[in-house]
C-alpha cells in the first residue's frame, strides 16, 4: 500500500499522498491541500520544499553524497572529460564513442559568435564585471537566433540551442575577460579540446601563442565537472523558474547566470580570495576573523563555509582539495594566501560554533585557489562556474520542458495593510 500523511486542520482529517523517490526519499503532496482546505504551506527560501521530481542528480547531504544519473562524482571527476559529463546530464546516459564525436563535433562547430556581438562587448566599460557582461550576452544570443524563441520548439531545434550555448559560452566569457583588458579578442580554435580552446582565448595572444599545461587542462576539466550540477539549487530553480514561462532557454540560462553571480552562492568563489587577502593584508591574524564570523552583531562570514544541503562535508570540496594540492605542488605555486586558507580551515574545523552549525568548507573554498593558481583574474572566478554549470541547467531545462511542468508561481502569507481609502494628495500628513 502506497504511503500516506495525515493533517489536522480545523478539526478536520486530511490524507494527503506521500511521493517516495528511487533513493527512498519522501515528500508529502500538499499540490491539492489548498483547494481542499483553503491552507498553503510556507517555507521562506524554500529550506524543505520539494519543487519537482527530477531524474538527473541525487545528492545525500548528510552522507555526502553526490551523483549524476546515478554515476558518482569521485568517478566521474577522476575518469570523465567534461564533455562526456555534459552529454550524460543533458542527454540521460553516458555517450558512446560515435555519439561523442558527434556531440563534441556539433560543439566544435559553433564556437564562433556573430561578428555583431563583438561591437556590443566594446560597448561595456573595462571595469564591467564579466557575469554582468555573460549574461547579456547570452540574452542576446536569442535575438541572433529567433528561432529559439518558439515555444514550439521540436526536438533537432532545442538540439541546436543547447549545442549553441556549450559552444558559445566559454568564447562569450574569454572574450569578456580580453574586453575588460582590453586586449584583442582570441577566435577559438576547433583543434583544441573544450578546455584547452578556452585557455587559449584567454591566454593566448596575436603576439604570443600559450603553452597549454596539461596539468592545468586536466584541473580544469575537472573544476568544470565537479561544478555541472547540484540539483534544485537557487540559479538551478531560477532557470527551471524562467523557463516554465515558455521563456527561450537562452533567456533562462541568462537569468541563471544572474542567480550564482551572488555571495551567497557562486559568487563565493571571488569572495573567498578577496576575504583571504583581505586577512592577509590586516597581518594574517586567522582567529580574529573566525572571531569575526562568530559575532551576531558584525555581518562577516566566513565565505566558502557552509551549504544549505550538506551538514557533514561536500563532496566536491574533498575532491577538489586533494586536486588543489596536486595543481600547487605541480605548478611551483607558493601562495600565502593558501597558508591563511589552510590555517582558517583548521581553526574554523575545531571550533565549537562552527561545528555546532555543521559548517565546513564548501567546493568554493578550495576552487578559488585552485583558479588563482590557474592564473584565472578573480573576477572571472564565478564565470567559470557557469561554465561547468552549464550543462546542468541544460538538463534540468530539458527535463522540465519534457514533463511539461506548469508555470511556477508560489503563493504568499499577505501581512502588509487591510482595505484602506484612498487620500487625495492635499489631506496627506
Ligand atoms: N560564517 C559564519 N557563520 C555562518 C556561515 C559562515 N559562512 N554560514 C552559516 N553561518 C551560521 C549562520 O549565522 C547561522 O547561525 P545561527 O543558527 O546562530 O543563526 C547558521 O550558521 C545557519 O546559517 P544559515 O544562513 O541559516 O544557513 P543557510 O543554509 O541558509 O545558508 C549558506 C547556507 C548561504 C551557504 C551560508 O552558509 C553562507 O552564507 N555561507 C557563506 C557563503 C558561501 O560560501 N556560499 C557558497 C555556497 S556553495 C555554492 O553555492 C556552490
Amino acid at each position: 500500500m502506497s504511503k500516506t500523511a495525515k493533517i489536522v486542520l480545523d478539526d478536520n482529517e486530511h490524507v494527503l499522498p506521500v511521493v517516495t523517490g528511487s533513493e527512498n526519499e519522501n515528500a508529502i503532496d500538499i499540490s491539492k491541500l489548498r483547494g481542499s482546505t483553503g491552507y498553503i504551506t510556507i517555507d521562506p527560501g524554500y529550506k524543505n520544499t520539494g519543487a519537482t521530481k527530477s531524474a538527473i542528480t541525487f545528492l545525500d547531504g548528510e552522507k555526502g553524497i553526490l551523483r549524476y544519473r546515478g554515476y558518482p562524482i569521485e568517478q566521474l571527476a577522476e575518469n570523465a572529460s567534461f564533455m562526456e559529463v555534459a552529454y550524460l546530464l543533458i542527454y540521460g546516459e553516458l555517450p558512446n564513442t560515435i555519439e561523442l564525436q558527434l556531440f563534441e563535433r556539433s560543439i566544435k562547430r559553433h564556437t564562433l559568435v556573430h561578428e555583431d556581438m563583438k561591437r556590443f562587448f566594446e560597448a561595456y566599460p573595462a571595469k564591467a564585471h564579466p557575469m554582468g557582461v555573460l549574461s547579456s550576452m547570452v540574452s542576446s544570443l536569442a535575438t541572433f537566433y529567433p528561432e529559439s524563441q518558439n515555444p514550439d520548439r521540436n526536438s533537432e531545434a532545442i538540439n541546436l540551442t543547447i549545442h549553441r550555448l556549450i559552444a558559445k559560452l566559454p568564447t562569450l566569457a574569454a572574450w569578456s575577460y580580453k574586453n575588460s583588458m582590453r586586449h584583442p579578442f582570441m577566435y577559438p580554435n576547433n583543434k583544441l579540446d573544450y578546455c584547452q580552446n578556452f585557455l587559449n582565448m584567454m591566454f593566448s595572444m596575436p603576439t604570443e601563442d600559450y603553452d597549454i599545461d596539461p596539468v592545468i587542462v586536466k584541473a580544469l576539466n575537472k573544476l568544470l565537472i565537479l561544478h555541472a550540477d547540484h540539483e534544485q539549487n537557487c540559479s538551478t530553480s531560477t532557470v527551471r523558474i524562467v523557463g516554465s514561462s515558455q521563456a527561450n532557454l537562452y533567456s533562462s540560462i541568462s537569468a541563471g547566470i544572474c542567480a550564482l553571480w551572488g555571495p551567497l552562492h557562486g559568487g563565493a568563489n571571488q569572495k573567498v580570495i578577496e576575504m583571504l587577502l583581505k586577512i592577509h593584508i590586516d597581518g594574517g591574524n586567522v582567529d580574529k576573523w573566525v572571531e569575526k564570523a562568530k559575532d551576531k552583531n558584525d555581518p562577516f562570514r566566513l565565505m566558502g563555509f557552509g551549504h544549505r544541503v550538506y551538514k557533514n562535508f561536500d563532496p566536491r570540496a574533498k575532491i577538489i582539495k586533494k586536486s588543489c594540492d596536486e595543481v600547487l605542488e605541480k605548478l611551483g605555486v607558493n601562495d600565502p594566501l593558501l597558508e591563511i586558507a589552510k590555517k582558517l580551515e583548521k581553526v574554523a574545523l575545531e571550533d565549537e560554533y562552527f561545528k555546532e552549525r555543521n559548517l565546513y568548507p564548501n567546493v568554493d573554498f578550495y576552487s578559488g585557489i585552485i583558479y588563482k593558481a590557474l592564473r584565472i583574474p578573480t573576477e572571472m572566478f564565478t564565470v567559470m562556474f557557469a561554465i561547468g554549470r552549464l550543462p546542468g541547467w541544460i538538463a534540468q531545462w530539458k527535463e522540465m520542458t519534457e514533463n511539461n511542468e506548469p508555470i511556477g508561481r508560489p503563493r504568499q502569507i499577505y501581512t502588509g495593510y487591510n482595505s484602506r481609502d484612498y487620500v487625495d494628495v492635499s489631506k496627506r500628513k
